[in-house]
């Protein structure tokens, strides 16, 4: 093995007979895996809490919760969802393995097992699932910076929740799809994030900006957008980063798109932002009423700044109170910011 015996994966075998738990374990231990024996669905949903395994090798037939009803528990669950299962079957069950899908297994194995062959699938998996951990701690990573970055500025307390929440509530009433819905949270969170390379003097700066000291802060789409590009998962949130300042006529920054060439998303998300920003108290203004803050967003639209279309959409949505009943309930809801 070439894990450090502190970093054994750990396997957790779920059989209610004995002797079939036994076997695999046996086999796993050789090969250098901690094996944690469980003999029903209970009593594996309980372990895996507790010892967070690496991977779960689960007979499907036993009594009480089988082992689809165990494999499509943990795969909607967030903290589980990504350690792998592997469906134990009799040989050819050709059923068997179809409901196996469905529920979210990765693998198959048949007993008696072939001891290559479970030693080839499990460290495969394993191997796949720390990858897809690194990947997860990653996006983690980017979530906390955006968060440090949020307390730096002076501006906007606790902007970013309530932009992820009204992103999905806009983004519902809008029936984009669940992964643009996504794309949008993660937009609330991370549009700003940018703001991790603006220096204090600028971010921080009471009273208005020099020209110079604008270009400095313009910058922070483009730093966002370096910072996220390299993750594939935020592929669909790049584009929000780098475009939520773009004006319709094309006076905006960084690239000065007009009408639809600016990404829906980013349109859309900049929508949010601002509404957002009218509605809050900033160290330079107090909160405009959601009458008044629509007005202004009328009057950008004559000015040529924002997609009329969008904005018409926009306040159908915030006058048809929806969002009241809505965003309390999406509140509850957030945790699904991370499912995708
Ligand atoms: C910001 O993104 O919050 C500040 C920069 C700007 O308003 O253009
Ligand atoms: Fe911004």
């Amino acid at each position: 093995m070439s894990y450090l015996d502190s970093d054994r994966p750990k396997i957790l075998v779920v059989d209610d007979h004995p002797s079939s738990r036994m076997t695999a374990a046996a086999l796993l231990s050789v090969e250098g895996y901690d094996v944690i024996e469980a003999d029903s669905g209970v009593a594996a949903l309980r372990c895996i809490t507790q010892v967070n395994p690496d991977l779960i090798l689960l007979d499907v037939m036993m009594p009480g919760m089988d082992g689809y009803e165990v494999c499509r528990y943990l795969k909607q669950d967030e903290q589980t969802r990504l350690t792998p299962v592997i469906f134990i079957t009799a040989l050819n069950d050709r059923r068997a393995r179809l409901r196996g899908i469905e529920a979210g297994g990765d693998d198959f194995l048949t007993k008696p097992f072939d001891q290559l062959e479970l030693s080839a699938r499990v460290k495969s998996l394993i191997r796949q699932k720390r990858l897809n951990e690194d990947l997860d701690h990653a996006e983690q990573v980017l979530f906390s910076i955006a968060r440090t970055v949020e307390s730096r500025d002076p501006n906007t307390g606790d902007h970013c929740e309530r932009l992820v929440v009204r992103s999905k509530t806009f983004g519902e009433f809008l029936n984009l799809s669940r992964l643009e819905i996504r794309n949008l949270m993660w937009g609330g969170y991370l549009h700003d994030i940018g703001k991790v390379g603006i220096p204090d003097a600028v971010l921080l700066k009471q009273g208005k900006l020099t020209p110079d000291e604008w270009d400095v802060m313009r910058q922070h789409v483009v730093i966002g957008e370096q910072i996220c590009q390299p993750l594939r998962t935020m592929r669909g949130v790049v584009p929000i980063i780098r475009h939520h300042h773009e004006r319709w006529d094309g006076s905006g920054y960084p690239d000065g798109l007009m009408g639809n060439d600016i990404p829906y998303l980013a349109q859309i998300f900049q929508v949010i932002d601002i509404y957002d920003a009218l509605t809050s108290d900033r160290p330079y203004k107090c909160a405009f009423s959601a009458e008044e803050s629509l007005e202004i967003m009328a009057e950008e639209v004559k000015r040529g700044w924002r997609n009329p279309e969008l904005i018409e959409q926009f306040t159908q949505f915030i006058q048809s109170n929806v969002e009241e009943t809505a965003s309390v309930e999406a509140m509850q809801d957030k945790e699904h910011v991370f499912v995708d």
